[in-house]
């Protein structure tokens, strides 16, 4: 068991929520009281507009390099009223919380959510994989559709996929339960280590991509490779390969690791 220790970044969504909150106590509630005494009817949109350009602005201070939270935090109290006016039963909304949150749970502080490699990924890797039997895993390996592609092109390999949001790895270990060369764990995939597998596949997000490195740099054997659909690391040298999948949201990057990686400080 190893894990790679990192400082840990603030929580943008924790921040979005703090800055709604605060407004909501220090001006839209004293607000709404102060004109219930005149007697004006305000519309309920028009208190949105109102909160949500508030909230908007301080947003853009406390995250600034975040532009789409801006926008996020100018929306949100519109849709919170378009919500309360839609005639739905609270079982609605709370099913649909319920679904949200078991397939982007991690999705909070990760910053990963769910999205799937295209159906032409597994087959570009198959020119860049070993040609004799190998480890394989897929880090957060969302519905196992990568997992499920390749072990049929490579029935003497072993492949697992790591998931750690509740739905996915529920359809992915059901989609792979009956092969025997494949495993889906529901884990954190920061927890595990690498040294056994040949092969480290991900689609993650810029996020954890410098994290990722040192923990592939840290751990990962020579001849070993990673590789990171659509999402470069900067802190990387240039890659081994880059390849073009039809239909993919990006590149496929390969790094194969040599016993000294160069430019990830270890
Ligand atoms: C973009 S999806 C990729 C799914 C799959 N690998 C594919 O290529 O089709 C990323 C997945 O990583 C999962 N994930 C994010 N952080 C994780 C973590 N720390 N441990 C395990 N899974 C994680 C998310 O729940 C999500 O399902």
């Amino acid at each position: 068991m190893n894990t790679t220790k990192t400082p840990v970044q603030p929580w943008p969504t924790t921040v979005a929520l703090r800055v709604q909150v605060a407004v909501l106590l220090l001006i839209t509630l004293p607000l709404w009281w102060l004109i219930s005494y005149t007697h004006i009817t305000v519309p309920g949109f028009a208190m949105a507009l109102c909160h949500g350009t508030v909230a908007a602005a301080v947003t853009a201070v406390r995250l600034p390099s975040a532009p789409w939270w801006t926008l996020l935090q100018a929306v949100f109290p519109m849709a919170v009223v378009i919500g309360i006016t839609i005639p739905l039963s609270p079982s609605v909304w709370l099913g649909a919380f319920v679904v949200l949150w078991l397939v982007n749970r991690n999705t909070l502080h990760e910053r990963i959510p769910l999205y799937c490699s295209g159906r032409l990924v597994p087959q570009a890797l198959e020119g860049i994989l070993p040609c004799g039997s190998f480890r394989f895993v897929d880090l957060g390996c969302g519905l196992g559709g990568v997992l499920a592609r390749l072990r049929q092109t490579y029935p003497q390999s072993h492949f697992e996929g790591v998931e750690s949001a509740p739905l996915p790895w529920l359809i992915a270990w059901l989609r792979l339960l009956r092969y025997r060369n494949c495993r889906v764990r529901w884990g954190n995939f920061w927890t595990i280590s690498l040294a056994e597998y040949q092969v480290v596949y991900c689609f993650l997000s810029p996020e954890p991509m410098p994290r990722l490195w040192s923990k592939v740099c840290a751990e990962l054997r020579p001849g070993a490779c990673l590789i990171s659909n659509t999402f470069a690391i900067p802190q990387a040298p240039p890659p081994d390969h880059i390849l073009h999948p039809p239909g993919s949201s990006g590149p496929l990057y390969v790094w194969r690791m040599t016993a000294a990686p160069c430019g990830c400080g270890c």
